[in-house]
Parts: C-alpha cells; sequence; structure tokens
C-alpha cells in the first residue's frame, strides 16, 4: 500500500521536475497529442515514436506515450518492460491514471492501451466522467503526449487520428507502403480537411529516395485531394535501429551518435520548433489537448 503510494508521488514528481525553461512556455498550454500512424503496417512507428519521446524528454518536455496497437504490446516489447495496468483497467476504473502510467527511459511515461480501445464505445456516463477526470489529469502532468497507433485503416485507428492535434504518417519507400500511406491521408481528410499531417519516411537508402517518396506523395495529395502535407523528417536505413530492437533497447539510448539519433533529434526540435497546438490553430469545439482529445475521441464512438 505505502509502496504504491510512494509511486505516484515519484510519478507526479519526476513529470513535474521535468521542467526547463523550454517547457515553461509549453507547460501553460494544454498537452499537445500528436499521434503516429502509417498505412502499411512495421514501417518504424513504434521506434520512432518511443525514440520521438526521448528526444522531446531530453529537451525537457514533459513525455507520455499512449500504445492504442491493439494485439501487440510493441512499446513493451520495445522497452523490455512489461506493464501491470494498461488502458483497460483505467477504464472499467478500477485503477487511477498514476497507477497505469510506467516508467519508461529518460522520464518517459508510457501506458498500455490493452484492449481498452474496444471498451471505449461500451462506457456509461459515469465510467465516462471518470475516464475523463483521469485523463485530464495528464494535461497538467505532461507536455505532449504521443500514440502509437496500429497500422491501417481501422475505426478506432482513425478515431484516435481524427481526435488528435496533429498526425505523424510514416512509411517507407516501398511503393505498398506509400499506396497505403495515401489511401490512409485519403481517409483522414475526408473527415477532416484541416487535420495536419506530417509525413516522416522512414528506412530510405539515400536521401534522394526519401525526396522521391515525399515528391510522389505530396503531388498526389495536391493534385487529387488538394490537400497540403507537411514534411517532418526521415531516418535512413540504418542498423543501430534493427540491432537497437534486438537488445529491447531505444536505439537513441544504445547508439546515440547513430544516423537515426540525429535525425530524430532533428525531428523533435522540428515539432517544438512549429508548435501547431497555437491558440490561433485550435478552434475545434471540443478544445484543447488531453480533454480536447478525448471528448473528440467518445464522440466518434458517438458517446
Ligand atoms: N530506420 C530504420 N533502419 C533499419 N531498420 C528499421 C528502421 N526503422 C525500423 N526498422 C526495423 O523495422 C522493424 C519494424 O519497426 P517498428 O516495430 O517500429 O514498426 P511499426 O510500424 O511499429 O510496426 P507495426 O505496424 O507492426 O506496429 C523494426 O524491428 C526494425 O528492425
Ligand atoms: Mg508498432
Amino acid at each position: 500500500m505505502n509502496d504504491q503510494a510512494e509511486k505516484l508521488r515519484n510519478i507526479v514528481k519526476n513529470l513535474k521536475e521535468n521542467n526547463n525553461s523550454e517547457v515553461n512556455a509549453e507547460s501553460k498550454k494544454a498537452a499537445r497529442v500528436i499521434a503516429v500512424t502509417s498505412g502499411k503496417g512495421g514501417v518504424g512507428k513504434t521506434n520512432i515514436t518511443v525514440n520521438l519521446g526521448i528526444a522531446l524528454s531530453k529537451r525537457g518536455l514533459r513525455v507520455v506515450i499512449l500504445d492504442v496497437d491493439l494485439g501487440l504490446a510493441n512499446i513493451d516489447i520495445l522497452l523490455g518492460k512489461s506493464t501491470r495496468y494498461t488502458l483497460v483497467e483505467l477504464i472499467r476504473g478500477e485503477r487511477n491514471i498514476f497507477e497505469v502510467l510506467a516508467d519508461g527511459p529518460d522520464n518517459v511515461k508510457f501506458i498500455s492501451g490493452g484492449s481498452g480501445v474496444d471498451e471505449l464505445a461500451q462506457l456509461d456516463k459515469s465510467q465516462i466522467d471518470n475516464l475523463v477526470s483521469n485523463i485530464a489529469l495528464l494535461d497538467k502532468l505532461c507536455d505532449v503526449i504521443l500514440i502509437d497507433t496500429g497500422a491501417g485503416i481501422s475505426n478506432s485507428v482513425i478515431s484516435f487520428l481524427m481526435a488528435a492535434d496533429e498526425v505523424l504518417l510514416v512509411t517507407t519507400p516501398e511503393p505498398t507502403a506509400i499506396t497505403d500511406g495515401y489511401a490512409m491521408i485519403k481517409t483522414i481528410i475526408r473527415k477532416d480537411r484541416h487535420k495536419i499531417v506530417k509525413v516522416i519516411v522512414n528506412k530510405a537508402d539515400s536521401i534522394r529516395e526519401v525526396e522521391d517518396v515525399l515528391d510522389k506523395l505530396f503531388m498526389v495529395s495536391e493534385r487529387f485531394l488538394s490537400f497540403e502535407l507537411e514534411k517532418m523528417g526521415y531516418i535512413l536505413n540504418d542498423e543501430c535501429v534493427s540491432k537497437a530492437v534486438k537488445q529491447q533497447k531505444p536505439f537513441s539510448l544504445v547508439y546515440p551518435k547513430s544516423h537515426a539519433t540525429y535525425q530524430i533529434t532533428q525531428m523533435a526540435a522540428t515539432l517544438l520548433h512549429d508548435d501547431s497546438n497555437s491558440d490561433e490553430d485550435n478552434t475545434n469545439v471540443h478544445g484543447k489537448g488531453i480533454r480536447g482529445f478525448f471528448s473528440r475521441l467518445l464522440g466518434s464512438y458517438g458517446i
């Protein structure tokens, strides 16, 4: 019992302490909710989410990763850690937000989705109130929430994407990954033409290849959807990534000098620079941050 209380105190303390000047400006706002997705599976979402989280944390942001990739406990495996509780226990009101937050590396916290996403559709009013009040606490305790969604166009993935403030779409140069990525963009903007979609090209063999992929995606989006994508960054094929995966460690921690780490650090800087969660941008009636996110998410389930 004391153990539990101590753990909660430590989590709150850590989240509050990771608070340098860059955060101070950030933390007055609602937390930024960023979903990482892809059309095709296996393109690098989980690696990017975890290492981007670490890079943002190193810049002083308080980061929580929400793993909503159902079925496979991806993040747990990548971090070599297992979580005791998941979103399921939070939704059922059996555990509070602090109890489902697990400690990741470099002060990053994470929450495993478990099958909780499926349960969202079946909540009653009091469960929703409980969930929202727990989640709202995150707004005060973190600056960024990164959501690792599953691949592909399923209803739950789309709900998470539409509820987030911005979407990072990961693709590789493989034609199927590009085509599936494009299909994903199409689905997103059919629902909301104002969504911010930023593209990450992963596992390319050269910068030239990165540019080709971006040209293709940007061109078809503009031409056929009249939609302007944004560039987020790229990571070339880097064996440090697969080597780190085998060690169940984030690549940026075991290979801090690798190309992949340099590029993920650049992406973190880009994200911090163009904080699209600024006051002017966010006019959605549901509001900002994590409260807004859950309000939109539950709305998409007709709740
Ligand atoms: N830049 C890279 N260079 C080399 N290998 C990479 C790179 N990025 C990812 N990989 C490899 O691709 C594999 C899949 O990556 P990851 O698990 O992050 O993809 P994912 O999109 O989350 O997959 P899923 O759709 O199954 O959740 C990793 O195990 C890693 O070995
Ligand atoms: Mg994954």
